[in-house]
């Protein structure tokens, strides 16, 4: 058994993730193996995974090289560092005060002994800023989603998701064994059939989606399905990862943005994008917060961020107030990239700032990306399990630290790197 599948493995020239997330027949030594050969050859092709940094994380970064092993100066365009807070001296100033003041951690889960006076107050800052009752802070955005779900989501539910949301909604789903059905991306139409169908069927009937949809960076039409959940009795499960601080006119999100603000059921955002930092929370009203605090296991069962992060989260709410100026200058940014990307042929409109690039199937996008990391630009290339397959893309996230001269030294290298694949992978296929 295991042999037909290492043979099945060489076959496939190793080329494939996909191989590695299943059994497949072999033992985990066998599998880990195969792994090891297949690491080896993406690396001999120049894989531009796991770049070492050594700098802080602006809008140039130093990386250690691992094609050479020297240091060397990139663009950075694959942080998700919206508003430079990665690096910004008024946050590290509060940053520096917290650890003198409380130390670097706690040693406990917020429900035992590590609930501090920070996360108290971080808690109120947050459900003010989403025009919510009530907020909860949990390690990470994604353990936020897996707990969220698993936390309300119950027998006798139904949840209709977007088709194209997060992994950690999706796993939230399959922790709570949910009953699940996806709409298409952003068809309304499609939604509005299938709450017709689960309507007074199911004691609550979830509707997740994101605010700006993370590999495409297109928006949900919230001021819609606000009104579609309200006709047909739907709770909204909304992860405004990235559009917190990005979008509206207070940096508050995608449903400010759309003017649905107060009408969102339960709101979920992270630390890791405009906040730069790790971590997420969910704000609702006080009684569903409540209830979450004692039945959402990776709140209950992991250690409390500690006041480094809740002090940085702190003052990037206050910068966010008080410099309008910073999301000002992102979504001019991205707006000015996005005018400069448009030709390449984007994955969807992008109304905040992420940037997707279609890379079509025969262009190998790992030789692509190590084109472009060579000219000194600093890319994420996306692949499955990120994305489906067959849904390869370059994705680029602007920030407000970026200059014009970024962003034209950007499009220079990517319209040159998708011409030479381009051509070099047709002459391959032809
Ligand atoms: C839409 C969305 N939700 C949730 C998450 C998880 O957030 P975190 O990286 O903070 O765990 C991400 C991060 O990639 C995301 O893009």
């Amino acid at each position: 058994m295991a042999s037909a599948n290492i043979s099945e493995l060489d076959r496939t020239n190793s080329q494939d993730i996909k191989f590695f997330t299943n059994g497949n027949g072999m033992t985990v030594r066998e599998r880990a193996r195969h792994f090891s050969k297949f690491l080896d050859l993406i690396h001999r092709q120049g894989t531009t995974y796991g770049r070492r940094i050594l700098s802080s994380t602006d809008r140039e970064v130093v990386i250690r090289d691992p094609f050479t092993g020297e240091n060397r100066k990139m663009i950075m365009f694959a942080s998700n560092n919206y508003l430079g807070f990665a690096n910004h001296p008024y946050i590290k100033a509060k940053v520096q005060e917290a650890i003198t003041k409380y130390g670097v951690g706690l040693g406990g889960p917020p429900l035992l002994n590590g609930y501090t006076k920070l996360m108290d107050e971080l808690e109120e800052r947050l459900a003010d800023l989403k025009h919510q009752e009530s907020a909860m802070v949990f390690p990470t955005g994604y353990t936020s989603n897996v707990g969220l779900v698993t936390s309300l989501v119950k027998d006798g539910d139904r949840v209709i998701l977007d088709s194209l949301s997060h992994a950690s909604f999706r796993d939230g789903l399959r922790m709570a064994a949910a009953n699940s059905e996806e709409f298409e991306h952003n068809n309304m139409s499609h939604l509005e059939s299938l709450l017709v169908e689960a309507e007074h069927q199911y004691t609550n009937v979830f509707v997740g989606v994101e605010g700006v949809y993370s590999m495409d960076g297109d928006l949900a039409p919230l001021d819609r399905i606000v009104g579609l959940c309200r006709k047909y009795g739907a709770n909204i499960l909304l992860d405004d990862a990235h559009g917190t601080g990005v979008l509206g006119e207070t940096g508050s999100g995608t449903a400010e943005h759309f003017g649905c603000q107060n009408d969102i059921d339960i709101t979920m955002g992270t630390f890791s994008k405009s906040f730069a930092m790790t971590g997420g929370f969910i704000c609702g009203p006080k009684d569903i917060i409540d209830l979450m605090r004692f039945t959402a296991r990776p709140y209950m069962f992991s250690a409390a961020l500690p006041p480094v992060t809740l002090a940085a989260v702190l003052a990037g709410i206050d910068l966010m107030e008080s410099v309008p100026a910073l999301r000002e200058k992102l979504l001019y940014n991205a707006r000015y990239a996005t005018r400069k990307l448009e030709p390449l042929g984007l994955c969807a409109n992008p109304e905040a700032a992420i940037i997707s690039i279609r890379v079509p199937d025969n262009v190998d996008i790992r030789k692509l990306n190590y084109e472009i990391h060579q000219r000194g630009i600093f890319l994420n290339s996306i692949e499955y399990p990120a994305v489906s397959q067959n849904q390869q893309r370059i994705r680029v996230s602007v920030t407000a630290m970026h200059t014009k001269d970024d962003m034209n030294r950007l499009a220079d290298v990517l319209f040159d790197t998708f011409n030479n694949q381009l051509r070099i992978d047709d002459r391959v296929t032809s």
